[in-house]
C-alpha cells in the first residue's frame, strides 16, 4: 500500500512563506545520512538500524555515506570514521545514531503492551513506517510540511520501498499555524485508542508558542497511557548558547530552518504537565552510549535530551 496524502486542504496558502519555502528539509537530510552511515558501521559502533536511509537522501550524500561505511575495514578504521564524523559534527554523529535508537526502543516497548498507532511529529525522512516490522498491525501518521513530504514519497516511489507498517496517512501540519489536532482526526487517527508519538529532533526549529501548542494537541488527543518521544535542546551557559545561535543563524540562510526553540528539562516537565503529560524519563547520549555501544563513550557535545511523557488519566 502506497503512503496516502492529504494534500487536499489548499496546501499552497498555508506553507507559503514558511521556513521551506516549497523545498524539503535539508535537516531531515542531514540526519538520514547519519543513520545511513551507522546503519553499515560494523561493531562496536552498530545499533542505530536504519536500512532505508540511503535510499531517502539524494544521492551524493548516500554516496558519501557508503563511502564513510566502506572505509570502516578493521576495528581500527571504524573507530576513525566513528570518531572524524564526531569531531567534525561537534558530536552531532553520536547523538542522531543512539538518539534513533533509544526512540525505536521506547516505540517497541509501546508497541508490545498493544498501542497501534504511531504518530511521527516533523517525520521528514524518518523510516520507521517502512523498516519496523513490528509496526505491521500499526497505523502511522507521519506529520510534517507538504514540501518534505513529496520529496520522500517521490524517493520511496523511486526505490520501490513498500510500507512494512498497517498503513501510512501523511499529514501536512506547520506547527507554527495548523490544528494538529484537526489534521489528525481528518485522517482517522483515534484520539479515544493508545498512541504513540514521536518529535525527534524538531522542538528546536519552533517558537515556545508553537511547542506548548503541540504538546497541548497532543495530550488532547492522547488515550490515557498514550506516550510521546520528545527530543529538546536546553538552554547553556551564555557563550555556547551564542555559537548555537549564530551557528543557528548560519544554518537558517543555508538551510532554511532557523534555530529557536530552548527549552529547560525543568520547563519542559511543566508544559507537559499543563497538558496532561508527566515525564517518565529522560536522558542524553551519556545514557544511551552505554547500552548500546560496546566501546567506552566520548562524548564531545550533548546536542539534546530525550524526554518520554506519558498521558495521565483523567
Ligand atoms: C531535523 S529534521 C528531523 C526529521 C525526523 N524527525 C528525523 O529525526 O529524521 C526536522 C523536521 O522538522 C520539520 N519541521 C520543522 N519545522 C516545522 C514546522 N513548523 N511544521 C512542521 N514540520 C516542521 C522539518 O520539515 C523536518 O522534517
Amino acid at each position: 500500500m502506497h503512503p496516502r496524502g492529504g494534500h487536499a486542504q489548499g496546501s499552497r496558502s498555508w506553507y507559503q512563506g514558511s521556513v521551506h519555502d516549497g523545498r524539503p528539509s535539508l535537516t531531515s537530510m542531514a540526519v538520514a545520512t547519519i543513520r545511513a552511515v551507522y546503519t553499515d558501521l560494523p561493531a562496536p559502533f552498530a545499533g542505530a538500524h536504519d536500512p532505508i536511509a540511503g535510499a531517502l537522501v539524494p544521492r551524493p550524500l548516500s554516496l558519501a555515506a557508503r563511502i564513510a561505511a566502506r572505509a570502516a575495514v578493521s576495528e581500527r578504521a571504524t573507530g576513525l570514521v566513528h570518531r572524524g564524523l564526531g569531531l567534525a559534527s561537534l558530536g552531532m554523529t553520536y547523538h542522531v545514531a543512539l538518539r534513533t535508537r533509544a526512540i525505536d526502543d521506547a516505540l517497541r516497548e509501546s508497541l508490545a503492551a498493544g498501542v497501534r498507532q504511531l504518530v511521527v511529529l516533523g517525520a521528514g525522512l524518518d523510516g520507521r513506517a517502512y523498516r519496523m516490522d513490528e509496526l505491521g498491525d500499526a497505523a502511522v501518521f507521519e506529520v510534517d510540511h507538504p514540501s518534505t513530504q513529496r520529496d520522500k514519497r517521490a524517493r520511496l516511489r523511486a526505490a520501490r520501498i513498500e510500507p512494512k507498517a498497517r498503513e501510512v496517512r501523511l499529514v501536512p501540519v506547520d506547527f507554527e499555524r495548523d490544528d494538529l489536532g484537526a489534521s489528525l482526526a481528518r485522517e482517522g487517527f483515534s484520539a479515544d485508542a493508545p498512541s504513540f508519538w514521536i518529535w525527534e529532533g524538531v522542538t528546536v526549529y519552533l517558537t515556545r508558542a508553537a511547542i506548548a501548542g503541540t504538546l497541548h494537541a497532543v495530550g488532547a488527543a492522547s488515550a490515557p497511557g498514550s506516550r510521546l518521544a520528545l527530543t529538546y535542546v536546553p538552554p547553556r551557559e551564555p557563550r555556547i548558547e551564542r555559537i548555537l545561535l549564530v551557528g543557528g543563524r548560519v544554518a537558517a540562510r543555508v538551510l532554511g530552518e532557523p534555530i529557536r526553540g530552548f527549552v529547560a528539562p525543568a520547563e519542559l516537565a511543566a508544559l507537559g504537565r499543563d497538558a496532561g503529560l508527566d515525564v517518565l524519563r529522560d536522558e542524553g547520549a551519556d545514557a544511551w552510549a552505554p547500552r548500546y555501544w560496546s566501546t567506552e563513550y566520548e562524548g564531545i557535545f550533548e546536542w539534546e535530551r530525550l524526554a518520554i511523557l506519558e498521558r495521565r488519566a483523567g
